[in-house]
């Protein structure tokens, strides 16, 4: 027999009351025709949610995905406003073009970007998820220099040049690149270092302080780390600069 899940997977919903019988007339009235729209006049939304709305808090959301996808979500949280802001501290804003986000999960380091860039700095976000992804477009549609897309993050360069994008000033990775496979993080590590402008940086949360220094030195020149003690679990944060090649 299959034991029953420690942890239920998805929220119970309890069933809806069933609605109220009513009795039909005696005489059915002629149906009346609705003023139609006109179509020209229907709202555009500027921003279509292109996947499903995502029920429940971030907490939830990101605990559902790591439970169910374990290392390929890599953290059970949500990252702190600690910890969002630490990634982002040091950008300088006043000459910051393009930002891109790899792996943003349910959005913390996002919402802090929001906060900072200038509207005429472009934010590029790409989640995997379709769950965290929906939580993102829901979140930040109405932000009109947040471009939300669910991909992959190892293509971020095809994303960019689909967009005529030549290069970003920083590239913030939320990503688990520890357990990627060597090639595919070596791959994504040359991207960022293709695709950096000079005197941007390569940025990496963690929820493992210090543990992959000596991973990230293999891969660049200056590579700095920053604590972040409040956090669940406590971690921190690599700005990477100066891609060995
Ligand atoms: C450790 S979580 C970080 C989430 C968020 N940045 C935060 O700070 O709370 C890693 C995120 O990377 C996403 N991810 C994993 N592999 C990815 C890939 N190949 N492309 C895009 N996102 C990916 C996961 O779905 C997850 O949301």
């Amino acid at each position: 027999m299959t034991p029953a899940p420690a942890v239920p997977l998805a929220p119970v919903v309890p069933h809806a009351p069933a609605a109220a019988v009513v009795a039909p007339p005696a005489t059915v009235p002629e149906p009346r025709a609705e003023p139609v729209a006109p179509a020209a006049e229907a709202k555009a939304d500027p921003k279509p949610l292109a996947t499903k709305r995502s029920k429940g808090p971030d907490w939830w959301l990101m605990l559902k995905a790591f439970l169910t996808k374990g290392r390929g979500i890599a953290s059970f949280a949500p990252s702190s406003r600690f910890m969002a802001r630490k990634i982002i501290d040091g950008i300088d804003w006043a000459s910051a073009k393009t930002i891109i986000e790899l792996g943003a999960g349910t959005g913390p380091i996002t919402a802090e970007l929001v906060k900072k860039a200038r509207p005429e700095t472009k934010v590029i976000v790409i989640e995997l998820d379709p769950n965290l992804c929906g939580r993102l477009q829901e979140r930040f549609r109405d932000v009109p220099n947040v471009e939300v897309i669910q991909g992959d993050a190892s293509k971020f360069g095809d994303l960019l040049a689909e967009r005529g994008i030549p290069n970003v000033d920083h590239v913030l990775s939320g990503l688990p690149l520890p357990s990627f496979p060597q090639a595919l993080r070596a791959a994504i590590l040359a991207t960022a270092a293709r695709t950096i402008a000079p005197g941007g940086t390569f940025r990496q949360l963690t929820v493992m302080p210090l543990v992959y220094y000596k991973m990230y030195r293999q891969y660049f020149e200056d590579v700095r780390f920053r604590f972040v003690p409040f956090n669940l679990p406590p971690g921190g944060v690599y700005v990477c600069r100066g891609f060995r090649g």
